[in-house]
């Protein structure tokens, strides 16, 4: 079959898909300046936390290539936004079901296929997220770790951000290095939420906040906001050991109850009607990936 026709017949099949809601989903992107501060674990533990309380979650790998998530979800998904963007497979066929009540997709080897498809191929890819934002509450996206284009792009394209941290200054300068080169190309941003993970009490959290605000305020014009902080737990080094994540095997662990604490405050101050959505999302990052 020709590609055009390919094309086609999948937008055809998307078209066919029965889907109500016509809610945007509140898209939230997680980076670290550092690899190693427990993001993938966060973004894991907090989505099956949001999904306990109801929402509909999706968690989207996009830290190419090493594919965390997958490891600790205990999956092995066939296909990826590569299967997408090859127009092989269209959007509702890449997302993944999981035991956890939270559905997932692959970023696979990245986004740099973008960069070679037509404009009419771009279309269509962005066209397919809007299945997304009807099947999902909440997007998690988590990416890679640095200050590459394929980390800040997200963080930019994304309403809103979670920066994690560790208390290591070499952890929380790279964060400040993060959100600096945010800042640079994007002046709009003003705000940004941080958590301080694997600390060992909260005097060390609050005062590693107290550090990050005053540098990002002071030089950046940007306002962290502290949405909460993890402490530094066995239960999660345990909970990966056992392939099991840490909110079901070990909910009242101090880590457990940190995540849904944390999840507790993203969803009191969600403002529900003005999430922009995924759709919107994927076309900010085309732009920013083509420009
Ligand atoms: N609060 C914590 N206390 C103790 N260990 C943690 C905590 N958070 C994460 N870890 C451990 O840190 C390691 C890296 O976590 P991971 O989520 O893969 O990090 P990242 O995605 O940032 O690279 C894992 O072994 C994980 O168990
Ligand atoms: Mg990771």
């Amino acid at each position: 079959m020709d590609q055009a026709k390919e094309l086609r017949n999948l937008i055809n099949k998307g078209q066919n898909l029965n889907l109500k809601n016509n809610l945007n989903s509140r898209v939230i992107t997680i980076s670290s300046g550092k690899g190693g501060v427990g993001k993938s674990s966060f973004s894991v533990n907090l989505a099956i936390y949001l999904a306990s309380l109801k929402k509909r979650v999706l968690i989207i790998d996009a830290d190419f290539g090493l594919a965390n998530i997958e490891v600790l979800l205990g999956i092995r998904p066939k296909y990826n936004f590569y299967s997408m963007i090859k127009g092989e497979k269209n959007i509702s066929e890449i997302v993944t079901e999981t035991d956890y009540n939270i559905k997932f997709i692959s970023g696979g080897n990245g986004l740099r296929e973008l960069s070679t498809i037509n404009s009419a191929e771009i279309r269509y890819f962005i066209e397919q997220f809007e299945y997304l934002d009807k099947i999902a509450d909440i997007i998690i996206i988590d990416t890679g770790a640095g200050i590459a284009p394929s980390v800040t792009s997200f963080l930019m394209a994304s309403d809103e951000n979670i920066i994690v941290t560790t208390p290591e200054p070499t952890s929380f300068t790279d964060a400040y290095t993060l959100i600096k080169i945010i800042k640079e190309q994007n002046k709009n941003i003003d705000k940004i939420n941080v958590v301080i993970n694997k600390a060992d009490d909260k005097y060390e959290a609050d005062r590693t906040i107290a550090k990050i605000s005053y540098v990002c305020s002071k030089f950046l014009g940007v306002n962290v906001k502290n949405i909460g902080h993890i402490p530094l737990d066995t239960a999660s080094i345990k909970a990966i050991k056992q392939q099991r994540p840490a909110i079901l095997s070990f909910p009242e662990s101090d880590y457990s109850r940190a995540i849904k604490s944390i999840g507790d405050v993203l969803l009191d101050k969600s403002p529900v009607d003005n999430n922009t959505g995924i759709k919107s999302f994927m076309q900010k990052l085309v732009h920013i990936f083509n420009r």
